[in-house]
């Protein structure tokens, strides 16, 4: 698996900011949509271009455009919302995607509660999104899931991941690129990535 740490300035003075205990709602959600389009400008890097035919003000030229067809974001919900957001004022006809998940907080395994891509999904790049990879259960039961439902090209972006995640990820999906701001320490016993930023839902909704 092959694993890009974004180390882009911007980038890394966002999510320092958002990192800071006493950063307010409205400003994490606004930092996690701004921090979206830099991640999301840096996974299309290598999307395919293919010429085509316009005519400008002047003269007719072969010009270069996005080819096959529209990719599709797939937000982990929620917390992958604040992501999908940003990424779509990059890419306003993308196809999104959902797969609904919490992690139990006792057991920490990902429970699914809802599941809604395009029929077509299998023709489609998915990026599959969520701020966090801590034990990267969510991740690798979307991803599965995913794969059961057709799709065959898959990116996964995250905010911060923990070590012990990226581990994991790297085990069950090594076909599938991942990309990420930083790699923290370490995960707590409850499951949370050290230093961290907390429990990012709870960051982007207000609802702690
Ligand atoms: C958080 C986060 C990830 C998951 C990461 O979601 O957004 O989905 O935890 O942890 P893991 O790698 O150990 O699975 P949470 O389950 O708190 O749900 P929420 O997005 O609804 O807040
Ligand atoms: N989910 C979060 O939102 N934060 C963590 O640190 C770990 C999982």
């Amino acid at each position: 698996m092959k694993i890009k740490v974004v180390d882009h300035p911007l980038v890394q003075h966002k999510l320092t900011l958002m990192r800071r205990r006493e950063t307010p709602t409205s400003t994490f959600r606004q930092l996690v949509t701004e921090i979206a389009m830099l991640l999301g400008y840096e996974v299309t890097r290598d999307l395919e271009l293919t010429n085509r035919q316009i005519e400008t003000p002047l003269e007719e030229m072969e010009a270069p455009v996005l080819a096959g067809k529209k990719l599709c974001f797939v937000s982990i919900l929620r917390a992958g919302n604040g992501l999908v957001d940003g990424m779509l004022s990059l890419m306003p006809s993308a196809r999104v995607g959902h797969v609904g998940l919490y992690r139990d907080p006792k057991t920490l395994v990902a429970i699914e509660y809802y599941y809604k891509v395009p029929h077509d999904i299998g023709d489609r790049l998915a990026i599959v999104v969520d701020p966090m990879l801590a034990t990267a259960n969510s991740a690798i039961a979307a991803i599965e899931r995913l794969k059961q439902g057709g799709a065959k090209r898959m990116k996964f972006v995250c905010l911060l991941a923990a070590p012990e995640g990226v581990e994991a990820f790297s085990q069950a999906h090594p076909d599938v690129e991942l990309y990420t701001a930083a790699v923290d320490r370490e995960l707590n016993d409850h499951g949370y990535i050290l230093p961290g930023l907390g429990d990012a839902g709870d960051r982007i909704y207000g609802t702690r």
